[in-house]
């Protein structure tokens, strides 16, 4: 499925007399299979876009279209859209409720109306693809592990079968490694599954080694969206709104400023590619 952002306006609080203006004229594609890279500082409205992208907030301006139709016109069916636009929320124990992780699971697919056998027949699977093990299923979600929860919680997401998958910051609070286990499950949902996904982060590190494509948010405007390459070619424009670029880029930035290498336009964001180039130069 295809979803359209077309010009789309949030205020929070809009009838008190202190409005926040959260979206500011923000048009956007999302579907198409591809791996998208959601970045911006806090506060940039990020996690207020997402909750556009499947109807939980209603824009104060513009519209929404899911292939074509509007998503806040009057019959359109919005649960179904909730369970076709899958949003993992930034904090898994928003998301977590259940007493037992694959009760938990469940939750989704029951509410879409699938028999008891069905929904857990569906949680079993998802819980599968993310690496939780049947010796876990009983436990309470909220005794596990912080990568743990994490995956719980993108299991009750997929559980629902999504088209488009919304992991909103899936690594904040992670240690490196449970970030690096995150990051390798998301791509391989994506490489298997040939969903949407739309990966938040606040790290372009994070973001650049998958993503297709990025879309830069500053102040609730989305400053750019095109794809990575294009994007680090705008080292300045970036630095200015406080995002940092690859260590890798600089690295190489660093070398260049030191007489080594040539001007050439790579763009290693691994440090295996970084090596590549850096021995390229010294042949
Ligand atoms: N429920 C709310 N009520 C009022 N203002 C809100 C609400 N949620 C967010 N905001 C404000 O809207 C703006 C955008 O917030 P949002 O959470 O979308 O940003 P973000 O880019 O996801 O930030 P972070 O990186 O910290 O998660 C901020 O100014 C924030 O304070
Ligand atoms: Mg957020």
């Amino acid at each position: 499925m295809t979803l359209e952002f077309d010009h789309v306006n949030c205020i929070y609080d809009a009838e008190t007399n202190q409005p926040v203006k959260a979206l500011s004229d923000v048009s956007l594609t999302i579907g198409g299979g591809e791996f998208i890279g959601l970045i911006g500082h806090t506060g940039s409205g990020k996690s207020t876009l997402m909750q556009h992208a499947n109807g939980l907030l209603k824009p104060t301006g513009g519209r929404i279209l899911a292939d074509g139709t509007d998503i806040w016109s009057r019959d359109y069916d919005r649960r179904s859209l909730r369970a076709r636009v899958g949003l993992v929320f930034q904090y898994p124990e928003h998301q977590l409720f259940e007493t037992d992780v694959l009760t938990d699971v469940c939750f989704g697919p029951k509410n879409l109306g699938k028999s008891a056998k069905d929904a857990e027949a569906l949680a079993k699977e998802a819980l599968e693809q993310v690496g939780i093990d049947k010796s876990q299923f009983a436990l309470s979600p909220f005794e596990l592990s912080g990568g743990q929860k994490r995956r719980v919680a993108i299991a009750g997401v997929l559980s629902m079968q999504p088209e488009i998958l919304i992991l909103d910051e899936p690594t904040a609070g992670l240690d490196p490694r449970g970030r690096k286990e995150i990051l390798s499950l998301v791509k391989r949902l994506h490489r298997e599954k040939g969903i949407t996904v739309v990966l938040v982060s606040h790290s372009m590190e994070d973001v650049a080694r998958f993503a297709d494509r990025i879309l830069v948010m500053d102040h609730g405007a989305l400053l750019l969206n095109e794809s990575p390459a294009s994007i680090f070619s705008r080292r300045e424009t970036l630095q200015q709104i406080g995002l940092n670029i690859p260590e890798t880029l600089l690295l190489l930035d660093e070398l260049r400023r030191a007489g080594l290498g040539t001007d050439d336009p790579a763009m290693p964001l691994t440090p295996e590619d970084t090596a590549e180039v850096i021995l390229s130069w010294l042949q």
